[in-house]
């Protein structure tokens, strides 16, 4: 074996991180894992990936789940179309593939929330099949390593990059390797100050003898992200308080709110009884101001106002529901919303 690759897995073996979905026995576990590890770190996904595989311990299990349970206990994560879409191919590998997750990734990135990277990663993790994997930290490695000056997220850099990791990867040991280079990026190859005098592979990397690791890799310039303002109706009556149901698709589709809407720029208050007549056709009377909630999503910030408020007309939406104040916590919510539960339970 060539030496770049004895460096990087010895280096594994003696410092890899203690994680409970390593070296699992059941390649469901490194699955739920993959999905939950895709935009949250490790730290935060340990305590949910303990709890998921306590409730949900099989795809059997999962795939006849309720989706409010699967999104409940998913709340906080964020990107919930990740747990709506486990919750999917639970029921699709439970139905036509005999309960058993396809071992190929060509076979598993036909699955609804896999993708190239977590394809190659259950295949090579859970199966030993020979697929490279490139996530955020094994691209900055590659960067540096071999100097890669395409810039991040362009099919010019993404063709450098797959190119890089195909030729690269280390036949029969493709799970160790691709964990090992996740690992190197994580702890050792960090975006800011690297610790390259720990780094196995310090002879090999460019970057290191050119000294441009802090260039490496090339970002795009940042888009200023939209700031929203929305105010919201707190409508509680007789001990209920009324919540609306996200529709399925977009941003925390299937997750309940506090009806709300957007009154950029103009006054919260009276903004707010038009946006609910707008967009639930409740008339309603704007009370007593509750919190102000700030929160950055990925493509946008928003800041909401919440008010005690009084329901003038009450027939209500479909997607609409009187829930017991004592009873909020069963249902799934984003982290403004639940920010505004907490304050009225108070
Ligand atoms: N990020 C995604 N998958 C990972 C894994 N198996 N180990 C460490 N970090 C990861």
């Amino acid at each position: 074996m060539p030496q770049f690759h004895q460096n990087i897995l010895h280096w594994y073996h003696q410092k890899k991180r203690d994680l409970p979905w390593r070296d699992h026995p059941d390649p469901y576990a490194v699955w739920i894992s993959e999905i939950m590890l895709q935009q949250t770190r490790v730290d935060t996904v340990i305590a949910y990936f303990e709890c998921w595989m306590a409730k949900f311990p099989t795809i059997e299990k999962l795939a006849s789940a309720d989706e409010q349970d699967v999104l409940n206990l998913w709340e906080g994560l964020g990107y919930y179309s990740r747990a709506r879409n486990l919750h999917k191919t639970a029921r699709i590998v439970t139905q036509e593939y005999g309960g058993k997750l396809p071992e190929k990734a060509q076979e598993l990135i036909k699955l609804p929330g896999i993708g190239r990277y977590t394809s190659a990663a259950i295949s090579s993790m859970a199966f030993g099949h020979d697929a490279a994997a490139l996530d955020g930290n094994i691209r900055r490695v590659y960067a540096r390593l071999f100097d890669i000056d395409a810039v991040l997220g362009t099919s010019q850099a993404e063709k450098i990059f797959w190119a890089i990791a195909d030729e690269n990867l280390p036949k029969g040991k493709a799970g160790d390797y691709n964990q090992a280079l996740m690992d190197l990026g994580a702890t050792i190859c960090t975006p800011r100050s690297p610790k390259c005098e720990e780094c196995p592979v310090i002879e090999f990397c460019k970057s290191y003898k050119l000294g441009n690791q802090a260039m490496r890799p090339v970002r795009k310039r940042k888009k200023k992200v939209p700031h929203h303002v929305h105010s919201a109706a707190v409508i509680v009556e007789d001990g209920k308080v009324l919540l609306a149901q996200r529709p399925v698709d977009g941003l925390l589709g299937g997750m309940w709110e506090f009806p709300n809407g957007r009154v950029d720029g103009g006054n919260p208050v009276l903004g707010l009884v038009d946006v609910i007549r707008a967009g639930y056709q409740v008339q309603i009377h704007a009370g007593e101001a509750l919190c102000i909630i700030d929160h950055a999503y990925t493509h946008f910030k928003i800041t909401e106002h919440a008010y005690a408020c009084t329901m003038l007309k009450s027939v209500i939406q479909e997607n609409m529901r009187w829930v017991n104040l004592k009873d909020l916590n069963d249902y799934p919510m984003g982290k403004v919303d639940r920010e505004i539960a907490k304050k009225i339970n108070r």
